[in-house]
């Protein structure tokens, strides 16, 4: 009997990536997701449940029946321009979504999550590389959204005996290397799809967003890590806790900060096409820089290029 265990967010980009890597690993993977962004046919590891973490009845029922040993929590709005739009919807589907499954999980008696939080809840860091002790102070209602999930999470770790991974993601990049999944996000508001996008001609010129920031070419500095890595660094954070481990909290980044100009060039040189650009405002949210301590786990994509050519690779005219 394998160990079963469910994935919030399971059809989704890091979430699909993730059941992938379970499978590997010999686990079961239960996708939980309610199909709003995620996609059925990438659940291709495990089945899917099609359902809401707002339907506490489905979700105790879903517990109940397959009695996972772990829920890896992935579901929830990921876009900080949105949230300022519409603050609501990241309260509803990142924090009371969350505090929904833990009270789920202590019901059926669940007792361990690894949660996908973000750099997002750091703001605007003092110090780079952001070690995981580094001062949050969100500004977006994304980011603050984040927090807020993370703070129920190590309460009910006081309180209940939950025992938590919480797992700080930093610019999630690239498709699965094998080409059984891509990177598909409908809209697509992330820089390297559009990117690609722009270089073959499919969209229009890549919208530079903010060219006076403090950072050397005045861009925007962000850490990207291949969606495999982070689901490889979901799998190692479930076997710690299986094995003793009560509470931990990590960075998930290379410690490389890739500006945007150098995104936009990289691109360039790796398709061997232009990335046309033009120079806009700030995007409201966005801090200068984001750039993780590197990780102490081993990364198969370890620079920009390496996460480019997953996504080449793909490209039927690439
Ligand atoms: N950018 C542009 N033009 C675009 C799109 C993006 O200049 O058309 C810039 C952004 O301003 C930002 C950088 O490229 O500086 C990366 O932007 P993305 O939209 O690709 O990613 P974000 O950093 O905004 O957000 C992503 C995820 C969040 C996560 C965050 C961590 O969507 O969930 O990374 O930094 F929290």
């Amino acid at each position: 009997m394998k160990t079963e265990v469910l994935v919030t967010g399971g059809a989704g980009y890091i979430g699909s990536h993730t059941c992938k890597a379970l499978a590997e690993s010999g686990y079961g993977p239960i996708a939980y997701d309610n199909l709003s962004v995620g996609h059925e046919k990438d659940v291709k590891w495990g089945r899917v449940i099609n359902g809401d973490l707002v339907d506490a009845g489905l979700l105790l029922s879903t517990l109940k029946e397959f009695r996972p040993e772990a829920v890896l929590h992935l579901a929830g709005s990921g876009y900080v321009g949105e949230s300022l739009r519409d603050p609501d919807k990241y309260f509803q589907n990142n924090v009371v979504a969350t505090a929904n499954l833990l009270r789920s999980m202590r019901i059926i008696g669940v007792d361990k999550i690894i949660f996908s939080s973000s750099c997002s809840t750091y703001g605007v860091p003092n110090t780079v590389p952001i070690t995981s002790s580094h001062p949050q102070n969100p500004i977006s209602p994304y980011g603050l959204s984040k927090l807020m999930a993370e703070q129920i999470i190590k309460e009910f770790g006081k309180a209940y005996g939950i025992r938590y991974s919480i797992l700080r993601y930093f610019n999630a990049a690239g498709a699965d290397p094998e080409g059984e999944l891509s990177e598909a996000h409908d809209p697509e508001y992330h820089l390297i799809p559009l990117a690609m996008d722009s270089a073959f001609g499919r969209r229009g010129p890549i919208e530079v967003f903010g060219t006076d920031y403090p950072t050397p070419d005045g861009t925007c500095v962000r850490d990207y890590i291949h969606v495999s890595d982070l689901a490889a660094a979901n799998v190692r954070a479930l076997e710690r806790l299986r094995s003793g481990t009560l509470a931990e909290i990590r960075n998930l980044g290379t410690g490389d900060g890739t500006s945007v100009l150098e995104v936009t060039q990289a691109v360039g040189r790796l398709t061997g096409r232009k990335v046309p650009l033009i120079f806009h405002n700030r995007r409201a949210g966005d801090p200068p820089i984001l750039v993780a301590e590197r990780l102490d786990e081993p990364l198969r994509f370890g620079t920009i290029e390496d996460i480019l050519e997953t996504l080449i690779f793909k490209d039927p005219r690439g």
